[in-house]
């Protein structure tokens, strides 16, 4: 494991997350593809730096599927203006509007603990540069995703498609009130932290599904908990502690 990180937006500490899908006793996890990245704009630079990036996350995540998508999914295309290293360190990067995309190890930990097998159908809340969703994009069916800031949610959205992930669906709205339209959701993960996970988010994960959200928005310490809803009761579990922006109220 390694020890705590200072910058914002990093992963504190955590508890190993075990590894999402063993076929022994369940159905088997689709195998994980993406859309081509045009060589250009994938250059050789990018795919060592990348798979570098991979080789450190494993040393941590255990999640065979989760690292594959990390390998594909293209992260310096996500954070414009970020050099080809940076965008490959483990860290937090700057995306505008006071945002940022969250440092790799997060978002693997978070992808893991959805225990994502291939059908599902995903909402996120905080679509930010589209990275995650794009990460989960090529482990689930379809993701939902829901980003409050207009213009992230504009970007985000010309680049997911640009990029060939046409299964990521994106909104600019505020993800308190979820997505009930496309409702209900087998996995939510929220990339913001709230107070308390919004009752929406609950109504709208179906039976059998998960939810992970970091949980005590800007003045409380947050942790990353996992919900597992089933007959209509919820779960909770906790998996360590984290630092999130916080999940503000489209209301101001
Ligand atoms: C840590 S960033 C998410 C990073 C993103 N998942 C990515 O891969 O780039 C958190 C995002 O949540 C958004 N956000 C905050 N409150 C929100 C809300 N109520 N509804 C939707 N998005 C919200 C922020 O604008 C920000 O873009």
């Amino acid at each position: 494991m390694r020890p705590p990180l200072l910058a914002p937006l990093v992963l504190l500490s955590c508890q190993p997350v075990p590894p999402s899908s063993t076929d022994a006793d369940g159905p088997r996890s689709a195998p994980v593809e993406a859309p081509p990245v045009a060589r250009a704009s994938d250059p050789d630079l990018a795919r060592a730096y990348r798979a570098e990036l991979v080789r450190s996350l494993a040393l941590e995540i255990g999640d065979a599927r989760v690292l594959e998508a990390m390998a594909r999914v293209p992260r310096h295309l996500f954070v414009p203006g970020v050099s080809l290293a940076r965008a490959y360190e483990d860290e937090p990067a700057p995306i505008g509007f006071d945002q940022t995309i969250s440092q790799p190890t997060v978002v693997a930990w978070m992808s893991s603990a959805l225990e994502l097998r291939g059908g599902e159908r995903v909402l996120e809340i905080g679509t930010g540069s589209g990275y995650q969703a794009a990460v989960l994009s090529v482990l689930s069916a379809d993701v939902y995703t829901i980003e409050l800031v207009p213009q992230l949610a504009a970007d985000a959205d010309e680049r997911l498609r640009r990029l060939g992930y046409a299964n990521v669906h994106v909104r600019a709205g505020d993800g308190y009130a979820g997505w009930p339209e496309h409702a209900p959701f087998d996995r939510v993960i929220v990339t913001a932290a709230p107070e308390r996970v919004p009752a929406a988010l609950f109504e709208q994960l179906a039976d059998g599904g998960v939810l992970v959200a970091p949980v005590g928005g800007e003045r409380r310490e947050q942790k990353l908990v996992r919900y597992r809803k089933r007959g209509g009761h919820v779960e909770a579990q906790d998996l360590g502690y984290v630092r999130f922006v916080p999940m503000v109220h489209g209301d101001g």
